[in-house]
């Protein structure tokens, strides 16, 4: 084309190419172009599932229904993660412009209390908070989609629970990742017969492209749907929980199910370089820890330091210390413990954090304690996303703790329970399964909600929906979710770009930085020794990142989800 001989056709080629290479990369750096949908977009770790939210939203539900559907879908085709057996917290925004949020996390059963796992001579029982029954809070998932769809959704329980039914019936098609993750589980599920039976198929694991039936799973949701969710806390299911929890010395009693309670709570708001930040209170440790962050690198010019620089990695490395040293100290369910929420919050308080970190050196954990806020006031979790036509927003987290929870299947019923109770500090002051240090106010007690992580965000401009993420990774959460705001607020990038972009974490204690493969590059990791960091000798990925953003000349809803699982956004 270059020797092309007369000028004019010259430009004209020059012009075709790089149109041609325009439309070639229109993903920019990023794994791939986002998804694409003028009307609605759901964005979750399974292509299946992420179909079902859109098929709803076709039907004419809106983006609660859809999410419902998502949320139940995901019990099926994601047991790692999706589930009936666990909880989660759903953060909604409405076209109308009123947010809210839903938690629905699980509560410690009525036996519960401070040194439940501890043994005589006050040391940790080692697994009595992470496997079997005893690791198990009091389910909410199924309540707090309920509570959700009753309020805020349009279609009936029956309608947007039929699709997980059917799946769980007939069976759908193991993809890859799948394969992979009941594989991952073959250890630990096949300590308990009836999990060993159902996920891995008594040890004839399953293959990518082979179907896979949950009878035992679908009757329940057939009786959900016949009876409505109350069964799953009343009926046959509940007492199937209850029986499996009497033969094996388990907690949790027709009466803990009973009493399980949703609860509506108000968001957190705040404002990073004037967007606004709509994100989950406590029990979720996120939304502070989150708002901590932005509130102290809005004291700094991140796009001019550069995405992936020293300084810029330096600077979110200290201020996810400082956030996380103040989460070991005074967070817990502020239904139980006095959290000083506004104080952590206010700008008044990041502006004493950020004036002690230096630009140029690590601070240590050790010197870094908690700070002195304002007074006291009065693999696997899974997150997927939804954006509907009428601009309805919700982004939920839902989690059964660990992978596969506590690897219990509950007999009968074909579903996992959650370890959810190793998010309390089973020993305060000791590090938990994820190497986190929490304090008292995180201590187990009956009806009390542990102390999460997960971090559903929805972020506005100029007033207006701009983009909602979220994404499982434990304490990693927290720091996946502020750097991909900053990836698209400071680093300009798309929404597909700041999900894809590698990741840093750290978490006060271990004083480590924890990185991913090909994460840093080694002049970078050079510096950052240099100014006194510690990194992890192995890197390792963290996340899966679920985002949906609406482009703002067109209305068009960009689906992005996380390449580190391969899961799907479909738009229509
Ligand atoms: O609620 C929490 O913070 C944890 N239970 C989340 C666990 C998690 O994300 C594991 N995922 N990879």
């Amino acid at each position: 084309m270059i020797q092309t001989r007369k000028p004019v056709s010259l430009l004209f080629c020059l012009a075709l190419s790089l149109s041609f290479i325009a439309t070639l990369r229109p993903a920019g750096a990023a794994s791939r172009a986002p998804a694409r949908g003028k009307q609605g977009m759901v964005a979750s770790v399974s292509e299946i599932a992420s179909q079902v939210g859109v098929d709803i939203l076709k039907r004419g539900g809106n983006a609660v229904d859809a999410a419902v559907a998502v949320g139940l879908t995901l019990a099926v085709v994601w047991p790692s993660a999706g589930n009936i057996g666990g909880g989660g917290f759903m953060v909604i925004r409405l076209a109308n412009g009123k947010s809210t949020t839903i938690d629905y996390r699980e509560m410690g059963p009525a036996a519960a209390h401070r040194n439940v796992y501890l043994d005589a001579n006050g040391a940790y029982i080692p697994e009595s908070s992470t496997f079997g029954h005893k690791a198990a809070g009091v389910p909410g998932s199924v309540a707090g989609m309920a509570y959700a769809l009753e309020k805020y959704g349009t279609m009936k329980w029956a309608a947007v629970a039929e699709p997980a039914r059917r799946l769980a019936a007939v069976g759908f098609p193991v993809w890859y990742q799948l394969e992979q993750s009941l594989k991952s589980g073959r250890k630990e599920l096949s300590r308990y017969p009836e999990s060993k039976r159902i996920f891995l198929r008594g040890g004839k694991f399953y293959e990518a492209g082979e179907i896979f039936r949950q009878p035992e799973l679908a009757a329940t949701f057939a009786r959900m749907i016949r009876s409505g969710p109350r069964e799953f806390y009343e009926g046959r299911t509940a007492r199937l929980v209850q029986a499996a929890m009497r033969r094996a010395g388990g907690w949790i009693t027709l009466e803990d199910l009973k009493n399980y309670k949703v609860v509506e709570r108000e968001p957190l708001r705040s404002t990073y370089r004037g967007y606004e930040i709509i994100t989950m209170p406590p029990p979720s440790s996120g939304g502070i820890a989150l708002i901590q962050m932005l509130n102290m690198l809005e004291r700094f010019n991140l796009k001019e330091l550069g995405f992936g620089s020293s300084a810029s990695t330096h600077l979110k490395v200290e201020a996810m210390r400082r956030a996380f040293a103040d989460r070991a100290q005074f967070l817990g369910d502020t239904d139980f413990v006095k959290v000083p929420v506004s104080g952590l919050i206010s700008r008044k308080y990041a502006d004493q954090l950020a004036a002690t970190i230096d630009s140029h050196h690590a601070s240590t954990s050790h010197d870094v304690g908690h700070g002195d806020p304002l007074p006291y006031e009065s693999e696997e979790t899974t997150h997927y996303t939804v954006v509907d036509k009428a601009g309805n927003a919700v982004a939920t987290t839902t989690t059964i703790n660990d992978s596969f929870g506590n690897k219990i299947t509950v007999e009968g019923a074909g579903f996992l329970l959650n370890n959810e109770m190793d998010d309390f500090a089973p020993k305060p002051g000791s590090p938990n399964a994820y190497g986190l240090i929490q304090g008292e106010a995180n201590a187990v007690a009956a009806r009390k909600r542990p102390l999460s992580s997960m971090t559903p965000t929805i972020v506005l401009k100029e007033g207006k929906l701009w983009f909602a993420v979220g994404s499982p990774g434990g304490p990693t959460i927290i720091n996946t979710v502020m750097q991909i705001i900053t990836n698209v607020i400071d680093h300009g990038m798309t929404i597909q770009q700041a999900i894809d972009a590698p990741r840093v974490h750290h978490q006060w204690i271990p004083d480590e930085i924890v990185y991913e493969p090909m994460g840093l590059v080694t002049d970078t990791m050079n510096v950052l020794r240099g100014m006194g960091h510690n990194l992890v000798d192995r890197p390792r990925f963290m996340g899966d990142a679920q985002g949906i953003m609406i482009d703002e000349k067109t209305g068009v809803r960009l689906g992005a989800s996380d390449p580190r699982l391969n899961g799907r956004a479909v738009g229509y």
